[in-house]
């Protein structure tokens, strides 16, 4: 598996104004730790350890400031910008010289995955076509929504449609294979001004190259796009990690268990992190060794 990530954490986070005011939507606290911790660990529990951040040019530096080059965690992160929300698609453009031709991930910075994610690393073995998925909501008006015909093969793709055809929203997480930027080279914008992620995903249906699996109740998907969305998200996190004492996306602790650093860099990681709750939990871990509790 030769795949990089794309992390897309650009946007105006126009809906959670006045929050994204002071601070770019990704880093705003979900719980105990900021956004973006929650799809890079996934990315990183992926077993993907090439990411780049994509975001506006205002937001960069903050994002910049805080995971630097990814080399403590022992991934490799790049930065890239996109001056205006021109589509999720987009990001692939943006990413061409980064990807130099291999596959890509592309996650959305305001998703968040909990629960066992061999599903992702099934996709990102897939060699050709493209992987995306499927998880039932109660408002599929509001995403990408798959239809399924009986044998439970893709038959339709739409981006918000106001009558849904199924109850199967797509996630912001997705696999393509290395035609991806060619592919997006070819989309034209749509109405509303955006190259769609889901036009690309209907290049890849229309070849019959498009793999979609359905995620099971046990999985949960949260995204974190208005203020109710970001609090529900935010309780459901802290009522995980009271319960089990185990923290969600926390990113040393995944770099740890991943063998992405040792037990000596994750020492000196917390000999420099302040007192605290979040130190401490980092001494348990190390303490703990790398195969602890584990995924997700
Ligand atoms: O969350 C999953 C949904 O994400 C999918 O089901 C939809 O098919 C997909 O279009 C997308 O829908 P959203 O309505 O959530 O897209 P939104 O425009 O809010 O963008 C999602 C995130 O991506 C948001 O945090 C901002 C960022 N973004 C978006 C665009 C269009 C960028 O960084 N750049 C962009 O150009």
């Amino acid at each position: 598996m030769n795949k990089k990530a794309i992390l897309l954490a650009g946007g105006a986070g126009t809906r959670l104004y006045p929050l994204t005011q002071i601070v770019c939507k990704q880093l705003l606290p979900v719980y105990d730790k900021p956004m973006i911790c929650y799809p890079l660990a996934t990315l990183m529990l992926g077993g993907l350890r090439d990411v780049l951040i994509i975001s506006t040019p205002k937001d960069l530096p903050m994002l910049k400031d805080y995971l630097g080059d990814g080399s403590r965690l022992g991934i490799r992160v790049e930065y890239a910008a996109q001056p205006k929300p021109e589509g999720i698609a987009q990001a692939f453009l943006i990413a061409a010289d980064f990807l130099r031709g291999s596959g890509a991930s592309l996650i959305l910075g305001d998703n968040i995955f909990y629960g066992k994610l061999d599903f992702y690393r099934q996709a990102l073995a897939t060699e050709r076509g493209a992987c995306i998925f499927g998880y039932q909501v109660r408002d599929p008006q509001r995403y990408g929504v798959v239809e399924f015909d009986a044998d439970g093969r893709a038959i339709s793709l739409e981006e918000k449609p106001k009558v849904p055809k199924s109850h199967y929203a797509v996630p912001g997480l997705y696999v393509y294979d290395e035609r991806v930027v060619d592919f997006c080279r070819i989309l034209r914008p749509s109405a509303r001004g955006e190259l769609e992620i889901t036009d690309l995903n209907l290049m890849y249906l229309g070849k019959n190259e498009l793999h979609v699996k359905l995620l099971g109740r046990g999985m949960a998907w949260l995204d974190t796009g208005t203020q109710t969305s970001l609090l529900e998200a935010g309780n459901y996190i802290a009522t995980i990690e009271h319960r089990q004492g185990l923290k969600i996306a926390c990113l040393e602790e995944v770099a740890f268990r991943c063998g992405f650093i040792d037990e000596a860099a994750l020492t000196a990681i917390i000999d420099r992190l302040p007192k605290g709750e979040y130190r401490d939990y980092l001494q348990l871990v190390c303490a703990e060794g790398p195969t602890g509790a584990h995924d997700s």
